[in-house]
């Protein structure tokens, strides 16, 4: 299984550079190929929806326990940069408190990725913007968790 990932993630790679002429790092392919922080939380603690002008969306779901950020997840349907920095934004939040993880910037995103191509470290910053709001909206309602609404048929 670990060989044919590998050798996927070469095949995509070979094809998006020489049918768009961008060459992506292994790791943006390998969280974009197989994202394993993709996905919805029912009743997340901590949830947003961010857009950017270029059309690109991300949802973040986070489950807190005990201001420690235990499971996180994010959807979108947009290109590969973002797919790629929404999956590690999620990796690197989990585990975290939500204070520490305020501070994880697009930067240290783009960083663990390999880089973005140019142009796309604003996929990153989308990434991060939507974990800054899932981690506000949180803290929002941390001592009010009745008041919480919980995003709708997820
Ligand atoms: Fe706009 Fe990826 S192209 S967030």
């Amino acid at each position: 299984m670990a060989d044919s990932l590998e050798a996927t993630i070469e095949k995509v790679k070979a094809y998006l550079k020489e049918k768009e002429g961008i060459d992506y790092s292994d790791q943006v392919i390998r969280n974009w190929v197989e994202p394993s922080h993709r996905g919805q939380i029912s009743k997340p603690q901590g949830y947003a929806e961010v857009s950017r002008s270029c059309g690109d969306g991300m949802a973040f779901f986070l489950r807190i326990h005990q201001d420690r950020i235990v499971e996180a997840r994010f959807t979108s349907e947009g290109c590969i940069g973002t797919i790629a920095a929404g999956n590690m934004a999620a990796t690197l939040a989990e585990g975290n408190t939500v204070y520490d993880a305020f501070d994880i910037e697009a930067r240290a995103v783009v960083d663990a990725l390999g880089g973005l191509p140019k142009g796309e470290d604003h996929c990153a910053e989308l990434a991060c913007a939507a974990l800054r709001q899932a981690l506000r909206n949180y803290l929002t309602y941390k001592n009010d968790p009745w008041k919480r609404s919980y995003p709708e048929s997820r």
